[in-house]
């Protein structure tokens, strides 16, 4: 079994106080997310943003806008468009609480 990265593993253990999501739900979509934006919020990819520490109102602002296509990016777009507000906030509180 792969080996989980510890932002998966925070979520896991409820460390982020996350708003009203199913339990195991915010620990799903920062799966996702780990993929790019790094199981600890940094990026191993120089085109791709560092989340952690970022303002949380900042991260809604930007998923709000990547899902409605007003800020543009295919990737994250493709991310977004299924996304509630109460996940994007859940989100946004994560990774905005990260120790930095
Ligand atoms: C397939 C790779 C990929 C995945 C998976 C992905 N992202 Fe992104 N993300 C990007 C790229 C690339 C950008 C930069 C977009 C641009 O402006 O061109 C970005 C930008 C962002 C930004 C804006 C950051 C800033 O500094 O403006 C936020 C917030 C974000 N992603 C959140 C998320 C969240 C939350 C998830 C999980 C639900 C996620 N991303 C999953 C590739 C990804």
């Amino acid at each position: 079994m792969k080996r989980m990265g510890p932002l998966l593993a925070l979520a896991l253990a409820g460390a982020a106080p996350a708003a009203a999501l199913e339990s195991g739900e915010l620990g799903a979509l920062l799966a996702q997310c780990a993929a790019c934006h790094g199981s600890d919020g940094v990026a191993k990819d120089v085109e791709i943003p560092n989340l952690k520490g970022q303002h949380d109102r900042y991260i809604v602002e930007q998923l709000r806008n990547f899902r409605s296509g007003k800020r543009k990016s295919a990737e994250m777009h493709h991310e977004s468009r299924h996304l509630t507000d109460e996940e994007i906030e859940a989100l946004a509180q994560y990774f905005s609480q990260m120790p930095h």
